[in-house]
């Protein structure tokens, strides 16, 4: 033994206490719980690192869950209220499975971001996640003064929007034609096609018509998923936002 271990351990034996021994097999034990701890860690903090790096633009860092969807705020539309949210939680289960894309479309304030944020939070923890306000993203992007900092910072967003497993994409469309053409359908055209195998949600007051308008197909088509029962449609839902 060591001068150190042993003053420690004539310390520990003043104060009436036994240094516990372990047998290797319990050490080995110990050493290999030790290090699972610390894997497992280290994985939280990197599924954590897309989610800390979301920008939330005029939305808030805010979450949402199944359990706060209130039916009932739709009046008569109640039961077109559940229906969305019952498609919605379908697709979360289905994805817990396999990632694809997802749709939301439909007037301001009808609960999109909301069901999309459901979504993510129900989603389990083996998925990294991030949310991305499409418009808050652009104005980063389009800074009329350049900013080391903030190009830098963006390089480490983009970096994560193209990884990560299931990415919000709010507000998708919301630029004029004009702005859609000129400026954001580059960025968007390359981070689908890196985004390919992945889910990416868009919540957009667009329908796939309209959009086809704005956007070239080959962005589109790496976007807009082909299968009916993921595009949720919110059309005869009312604005219901809180003012
Ligand atoms: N059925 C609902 N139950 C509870 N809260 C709701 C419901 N629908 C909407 N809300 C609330 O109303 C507000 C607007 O909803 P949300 O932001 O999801 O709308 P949106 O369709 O994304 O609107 P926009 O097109 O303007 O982005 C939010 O505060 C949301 O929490
Ligand atoms: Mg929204």
């Amino acid at each position: 033994m060591t001068d150190t271990m042993q003053s420690w351990v004539q310390q520990l034996r003043a104060k009436g206490l036994e240094p516990k021994k372990l047998t290797p097999e319990q050490r080995a034990a110990k050493e290999q719980q030790d290090a699972q701890a610390i894997t497992a860690k280290w994985q939280a903090q990197e599924r954590n690192k897309y989610l800390a790096a979301s920008l939330w633009g005029d939305e808030d860092k805010r979450s949402f869950t199944f359990e706060d969807w209130q039916p009932t705020k739709q009046g008569e539309n109640e039961q077109t209220a559940r229906n969305v949210a019952n498609q919605a939680y379908k697709v979360m289960k289905e994805l817990d499975g396999q990632l694809f894309n997802v749709m939301f479309y439909g007037k301001a304030g009808t609960g999109k971001t909301s069901l999309a944020l459901a979504i993510l939070a129900g989603l389990t923890e083996k998925y990294s996640k991030m949310f991305v306000s499409l418009v808050e993203w652009r104005d980063m992007t389009y800074k009329p003064f350049h900013d080391e900092k903030l190009q830098q910072e963006l390089a480490v967003v983009e970096k994560y929007m193209r990884e990560v497993d299931v990415l919000i994409l709010d507000d998708f469309g919301k630029e004029t034609q004009k702005e859609a053409k000129e400026k954001v359908a580059g960025m968007l055209f390359r981070l689908a096609d890196a985004r390919k195998g992945k889910a990416t949600i868009i919540t957009s007051n667009d329908n796939a018509i309209a959009l086809a308008n704005k956007y070239d197909n080959a962005t589109l088509s790496r976007l807009i998923p082909k299968n009916p029962a993921h595009v949720i449609a919110m059309v005869k839902l009312k604005d219901i936002r809180e003012v």
